[in-house]
């Protein structure tokens, strides 16, 4: 990909937006579990009821103005359980992900939740993923990562090019 600016923004979910969040949470269950399709598949029905019902916060990631990536969220008493957070392999690495933490950061203080928390599966991405968490702040607790101070996260970050 030639080398040029790249603008990521971050939006709320739009109906046109239903499939490519059901093909994210495909990428997203098929990558880190290693289960068989058609179980994705029963994951991805049971993920669209889930989107339909508003049950998670969810947003969206634009490159280019085409979604790239998501995050899916819920507020608890004083913390926010980080659900999933999936950029497609080809954008990865280019500040993405970091903008969609950022503004789950930004939500969560602005429902008075000071604690961001999320459950590490045993599977393949495991290791990338606590990699990007600890550039946060993010701590190991069993088998979950929290995030207790969320100024790391809401420091800007500049957003980088394509090599
Ligand atoms: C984890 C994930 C969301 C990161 O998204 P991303 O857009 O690539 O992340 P960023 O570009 O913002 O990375 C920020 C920093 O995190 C670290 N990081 C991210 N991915 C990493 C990897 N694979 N290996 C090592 N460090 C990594 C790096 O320090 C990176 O900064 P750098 O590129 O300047 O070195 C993405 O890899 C992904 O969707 N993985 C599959 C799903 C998943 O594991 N989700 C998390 C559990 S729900």
């Amino acid at each position: 990909m030639s080398e040029h600016e790249i603008r990521v923004n971050i939006r709320s979910p739009l109906s046109g937006d239903l499939m490519r969040l059901i093909g994210f949470y495909g990428g997203l269950f098929s990558e880190l579990f290693r289960i068989s399709p058609d179980l994705v598949q029963k994951l991805q029905r049971r993920a669209m009821n889930s989107i339909l019902s508003h049950e998670r916060e969810i947003i969206v990631a634009d490159v280019a103005k085409s979604p790239v990536g998501y995050a899916a969220y819920c507020f608890g008493q004083g913390v926010t359980y980080l659900d999933h957070l999936y950029v497609m392999p080809h954008f990865r690495r280019i500040g993405v992900g970091s903008k969609l933490l950022e503004e789950v950061a930004q939500d969560s203080l602005c429902n008075s939740s000071f604690r961001i928390c999320l459950q590490l599966n045993d599977d393949s991405g495991k290791d990338a993923a606590i990699r990007f968490y600890e550039q946060y702040g993010f701590v190991r607790d069993g088998n979950r990562m929290v995030c207790r101070d969320l100024s790391k996260i809401l420091e800007k970050r500049k957003i980088k090019r394509f090599k």
